[in-house]
């Protein structure tokens, strides 16, 4: 046993009463019998420490450290046993604790709940314990789930406009392009939603809306034409920082208004495919078929690429994702022609939960016929809280 382990947990005990008497103070409106509760607990958490000098594994320092309020078992102790009502959360809920990443979770026990807008009843630990320390608790804090269907949290790569992420989300979204000559805008709507550990069920709605030209005609607004899609990861492995995903679309012929579409139904099957590269960079892969139901359009097939990597400010911060995304398309058959689309972009994440970002991108096409687009989304994970929880102060 080293003297720098000795000393780190001396500090967890004396940060842990520092916390009682932070609470104390701040907590004059608070009915006493908690505050008794509350102390009471901390106590036990700063007694229970000092006999666990010898040790180095994470189990044990969770023990000592964090199961007065998350429970030996994980699940998080009733609001009655901690004396607080804010719930605990339950580690050994895959559906839940998968889907954080580790660096977030790191974020959390360093500097405390409110950093990624949670309460304060989460404490700091991060002049308590050292980086190793809190690595080795949450790798134990990660054991409480047992089933690996789920793919983990560090999949969920920053989403480029166009290309398909190979983790399942449950996000809300909406983009819109602007088209810098015609004046015309389209909006998306899309859902998605979790089905299970690697499922996903996905339905967007398009509008778009043209302003009357100068010379003459009307301005025109009318539904594009609506998606209905499910897609499924079939393989993730952190160690090799892969993950990949199989999907299909159905492309409804619902617009109004834009006559130069033709009416058809189209089926799009694709693969997706998502790679973390050192430095938090990463690239992210979607090769795609579409083929019209009725035969009226000709057949196409398609590569996205979408390569960069997340910047966090101050360590714990604001995070920025500088992408650069490049689509191919060919036509099959007749017109047989390959078009080519750069979208440089930038997602930044606009609250401290993290779960509501921002992209924005300029779509650069490579011939005359298509004009450039700024697009931009505002993406909402609706599984981490409401739209207006997680700002913070
Ligand atoms: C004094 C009680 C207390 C102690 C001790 C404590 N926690 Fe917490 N923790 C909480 C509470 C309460 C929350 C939920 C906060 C919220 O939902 O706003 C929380 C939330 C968390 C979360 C965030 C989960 C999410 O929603 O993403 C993690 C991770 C976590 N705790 C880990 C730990 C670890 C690891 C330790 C020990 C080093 C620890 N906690 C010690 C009370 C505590």
């Amino acid at each position: 046993m080293d003297l720098k382990h000795d000393f780190s947990l001396r500090t967890v005990e004396s940060h842990l009463s520092s916390v009682e008497s932070d609470l104390a103070a701040t907590a004059t409106h608070m009915p006493s019998s908690y505050l008794r509760l509350l102390a009471l607990l901390v106590i036990f958490v700063a007694l229970a420490l000092p006999a666990a000098i010898d040790d180095t594994d994470g189990a044990d320092l969770y023990e000592k450290a964090c199961a007065a309020c998350h429970g030996t078992d994980g699940r998080g102790r009733d609001t009655s046993a901690v004396g607080f009502e804010i719930p605990l959360p339950d580690f050994t809920d895959c559906a839940f604790a998968s889907r954080e990443p580790d660096a977030d979770w790191f974020a959390v026990v360093h500097e405390g709940g409110p950093i990624r807008a949670f309460d304060r009843m989460m404490p700091a630990f991060g002049d308590a314990l050292e980086a190793d320390h809190v690595e080795a608790i949450l790798s134990h804090v990660r054991s409480f789930c047992t089933n690996h269907a789920w793919p983990p949290g560090e999949f969920n790569l920053p989403r480029p406009v166009f290309t398909e992420k190979a983790f399942p989300e449950d996000e809300a979204v909406v983009t819109m392009a602007y088209d810098t000559t015609s004046d015309t805008t389209e909006l998306e709507l899309l859902y998605e939603k979790r089905i299970g550990p690697r499922g996903m069920v996905e339905v967007a709605v398009p509008l778009h809306y043209s302003k009357s030209l100068p010379s003459g005609g009307r301005d025109s607004f009318g539904l594009g034409n609506v998606k209905l899609g499910y897609k499924h990861t079939m393989y993730h492995h952190l160690d090799e920082g892969s993950i990949v995903a199989a999907g299909f679309e159905f492309v409804l012929p619902t617009d109004e208004g834009i006559e130069d579409i033709d009416d058809e139904t189209i089926f799009e099957s694709y693969v997706a495919y998502g790679r973390l590269l050192p430095s938090d960079a990463f690239i992210q892969v979607q090769a795609l078929a579409e083929v019209g139901l009725q035969g009226v359009r000709d057949d196409e097939v398609g590569l996205r690429f979408a390569a960069g990597k997340t910047w966090t400010r101050d360590t714990f911060g604001r995070a920025w994702s500088p992408m650069l995304e490049i689509l191919a398309t060919r036509q099959l058959g007749s017109n047989a022609d390959t078009r080519l689309d750069i979208i440089p972009q930038v997602q930044v994440s606009l609250n401290k939960r993290q779960h509501v970002l921002l992209n924005l991108g300029l779509r650069f096409p490579d011939d005359g016929a298509r004009d450039p687009q700024l697009v931009f989304y505002v993406l909402w994970d609706w599984f981490d809280g409401g739209l207006f929880d997680g700002w913070g102060r």
